[in-house]
Protein backbone atom coordinates (compact mmCIF):
# COMPACT_ATOMS: atom_id res chain seq x y z
CA UNK A 1 0.00 0.00 0.00
CA UNK A 2 1.12 3.49 -1.26
CA UNK A 3 -0.02 5.70 1.68
CA UNK A 4 -0.26 9.31 0.77
CA UNK A 5 2.19 11.75 1.63
CA UNK A 6 1.72 14.70 3.68
CA UNK A 7 2.05 17.79 1.97
CA UNK A 8 3.57 21.40 3.04
CA UNK A 9 1.36 23.36 5.16
CA UNK A 10 0.19 20.10 6.65
CA UNK A 11 0.46 20.85 10.65
CA UNK A 12 1.82 16.87 11.34
CA UNK A 13 4.83 17.62 9.67
CA UNK A 14 5.52 19.68 12.28
CA UNK A 15 5.08 17.68 15.34
CA UNK A 16 7.85 16.16 17.73
CA UNK A 17 8.17 12.36 16.50
CA UNK A 18 8.44 9.89 19.74
CA UNK A 19 11.04 7.01 20.44
CA UNK A 20 9.24 3.12 19.21
CA UNK A 21 8.96 1.54 22.26
CA UNK A 22 8.15 -2.03 20.76
CA UNK A 23 9.68 -2.50 17.89
CA UNK A 24 8.85 -6.39 17.48
CA UNK A 25 5.49 -5.16 17.14
CA UNK A 26 3.71 -6.02 14.21
CA UNK A 27 1.91 -3.01 13.92
CA UNK A 28 5.74 -0.54 14.00
CA UNK A 29 7.07 -3.67 11.23
CA UNK A 30 3.96 -3.08 9.29
CA UNK A 31 4.74 0.97 9.38
CA UNK A 32 8.24 -0.26 8.60
CA UNK A 33 7.03 -2.04 5.20
CA UNK A 34 4.64 0.77 4.63
CA UNK A 35 7.35 3.16 4.55
CA UNK A 36 10.00 0.84 2.59
CA UNK A 37 7.08 0.72 0.34
CA UNK A 38 5.81 3.81 -0.45
CA UNK A 39 9.75 5.42 -0.68
CA UNK A 40 10.19 2.71 -3.76
CA UNK A 41 7.15 3.80 -5.48
CA UNK A 42 7.95 7.61 -5.21
CA UNK A 43 11.22 7.77 -6.03
CA UNK A 44 12.41 8.77 -3.52
CA UNK A 45 15.62 7.98 -1.48
CA UNK A 46 14.58 8.44 1.84
CA UNK A 47 11.57 9.08 3.96
CA UNK A 48 10.19 9.68 7.32
CA UNK A 49 7.89 8.03 9.31
CA UNK A 50 5.96 11.28 10.11
CA UNK A 51 5.64 11.94 6.07
CA UNK A 52 3.07 9.16 6.59
CA UNK A 53 1.37 10.56 9.40
CA UNK A 54 2.92 8.40 11.92
CA UNK A 55 4.81 10.48 14.56
CA UNK A 56 7.54 7.74 15.37
CA UNK A 57 11.05 8.00 15.19
CA UNK A 58 11.28 6.01 12.11
CA UNK A 59 13.31 6.65 8.69
CA UNK A 60 14.03 4.60 5.64
CA UNK A 61 17.45 5.21 4.15
CA UNK A 62 17.56 3.94 0.06
CA UNK A 63 19.93 6.20 -1.89
CA UNK A 64 19.76 4.70 -5.48
CA UNK A 65 19.56 6.53 -8.51
CA UNK A 66 15.86 7.21 -10.10
CA UNK A 67 14.68 9.99 -12.19
CA UNK A 68 14.68 12.28 -9.03
CA UNK A 69 18.50 11.65 -8.20
CA UNK A 70 20.19 10.04 -11.13
CA UNK A 71 23.47 10.53 -9.74
CA UNK A 72 22.56 9.29 -6.23
CA UNK A 73 24.83 5.98 -4.75
CA UNK A 74 22.72 1.97 -5.29
CA UNK A 75 22.49 1.11 -1.35
CA UNK A 76 20.17 -1.50 -0.03
CA UNK A 77 16.78 0.07 1.71
CA UNK A 78 17.50 0.14 5.32
CA UNK A 79 15.44 0.93 8.37
CA UNK A 80 16.81 3.14 10.84
CA UNK A 81 15.08 3.29 14.26
CA UNK A 82 15.46 6.13 17.25
CA UNK A 83 18.37 7.36 15.52
CA UNK A 84 20.83 9.39 17.77
CA UNK A 85 23.86 11.26 16.68
CA UNK A 86 26.89 10.72 18.10
CA UNK A 87 28.90 12.95 15.68
CA UNK A 88 29.12 15.44 13.53
CA UNK A 89 32.24 15.70 11.57
CA UNK A 90 33.75 18.12 8.80
CA UNK A 91 32.47 21.27 7.59
CA UNK A 92 29.32 21.78 6.02
CA UNK A 93 28.68 21.33 2.71
CA UNK A 94 26.04 22.84 0.55
CA UNK A 95 24.09 20.70 -1.66
CA UNK A 96 20.39 20.93 -3.37
CA UNK A 97 17.67 18.57 -1.55
CA UNK A 98 14.08 18.15 -2.27
CA UNK A 99 11.64 16.16 -0.40
CA UNK A 100 8.08 14.19 -1.05
CA UNK A 101 6.20 16.82 1.36
CA UNK A 102 7.62 19.82 -0.34
CA UNK A 103 6.57 19.05 -4.15
CA UNK A 104 7.86 21.75 -6.97
CA UNK A 105 10.93 22.77 -5.24
CA UNK A 106 14.53 22.45 -4.58
CA UNK A 107 16.84 24.04 -2.13
CA UNK A 108 20.51 24.28 -1.66
CA UNK A 109 20.86 23.36 2.12
CA UNK A 110 24.31 23.23 4.16
CA UNK A 111 25.23 19.87 5.69
CA UNK A 112 27.56 17.78 7.37
CA UNK A 113 29.62 15.25 5.56
CA UNK A 114 29.85 12.55 7.82
CA UNK A 115 27.89 11.60 10.77
CA UNK A 116 28.36 9.03 13.43
CA UNK A 117 25.11 7.35 14.35
CA UNK A 118 23.49 5.00 16.66
CA UNK A 119 19.65 3.44 16.35
CA UNK A 120 18.11 -0.34 16.09
CA UNK A 121 17.73 -1.69 12.96
CA UNK A 122 14.22 -3.39 12.31
CA UNK A 123 15.28 -6.47 13.94
CA UNK A 124 15.56 -4.53 17.73
CA UNK A 125 19.58 -5.08 17.03
CA UNK A 126 21.74 -1.35 18.05
CA UNK A 127 23.72 -0.88 15.47
CA UNK A 128 26.15 2.26 14.40
CA UNK A 129 27.12 3.66 11.46
CA UNK A 130 29.18 6.26 10.26
CA UNK A 131 27.71 7.65 7.21
CA UNK A 132 29.47 9.98 4.45
CA UNK A 133 28.27 12.34 2.01
CA UNK A 134 25.35 11.43 0.04
CA UNK A 135 23.68 9.24 2.57
CA UNK A 136 24.63 11.10 5.31
CA UNK A 137 23.02 14.22 3.85
CA UNK A 138 19.66 11.87 3.54
CA UNK A 139 20.03 10.91 6.81
CA UNK A 140 20.67 14.14 8.36
CA UNK A 141 17.55 15.15 6.07
CA UNK A 142 15.19 12.56 7.87
CA UNK A 143 16.46 13.56 10.82
CA UNK A 144 15.25 16.63 10.75
CA UNK A 145 11.38 15.29 9.77
CA UNK A 146 12.03 13.61 13.10
CA UNK A 147 12.13 16.96 15.08
CA UNK A 148 9.13 18.87 12.66
CA UNK A 149 11.96 20.72 10.54
CA UNK A 150 11.77 20.90 6.36
CA UNK A 151 14.84 21.44 4.09
CA UNK A 152 12.96 24.83 3.34
CA UNK A 153 13.53 26.10 6.93
CA UNK A 154 17.85 25.20 6.62
CA UNK A 155 18.36 27.50 3.27
CA UNK A 156 21.04 30.10 4.18
CA UNK A 157 18.98 32.60 1.73
CA UNK A 158 15.33 32.70 0.49
CA UNK A 159 17.33 32.85 -3.16
CA UNK A 160 18.69 29.52 -2.61
CA UNK A 161 15.29 28.02 -3.32
CA UNK A 162 14.37 26.96 -6.74
CA UNK A 163 11.39 25.37 -8.80
CA UNK A 164 11.88 22.13 -9.50
CA UNK A 165 12.01 22.77 -12.98
CA UNK A 166 14.75 25.26 -12.89
CA UNK A 167 16.76 22.47 -10.74
CA UNK A 168 16.29 20.24 -13.89
CA UNK A 169 17.53 22.81 -16.24
CA UNK A 170 20.68 23.54 -14.05
CA UNK A 171 21.28 20.24 -14.00
CA UNK A 172 21.48 19.83 -17.78
CA UNK A 173 23.72 22.46 -17.96
CA UNK A 174 25.58 21.20 -15.74
CA UNK A 175 25.83 17.42 -17.23
CA UNK A 176 29.08 16.70 -18.13
CA UNK A 177 30.17 17.57 -14.84
CA UNK A 178 29.34 15.26 -11.79
CA UNK A 179 26.44 17.27 -10.40
CA UNK A 180 25.35 17.28 -6.46
CA UNK A 181 22.23 15.72 -5.78
CA UNK A 182 20.11 14.89 -3.37
CA UNK A 183 16.87 13.75 -1.18
CA UNK A 184 14.23 12.49 -0.16
NI1 LIG B 1 11.85 15.00 3.11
Amino acid sequence: MNLPILQLGDDRLRQLSQPVADLPDPEVQALIDQLLETVALSNGVGIAAPQIAAPCQIMILASRPSPRYPTAPLMQAMAVINPQVVAYRGDQVLGWEGCLSVPGLRGLVPRYPEVEIQFRDRFNQAQTLVLQDFVARIFQHEYDHLQGILFCDRVESPEDLISEETYQKLMEAQSGSQSDEHPA
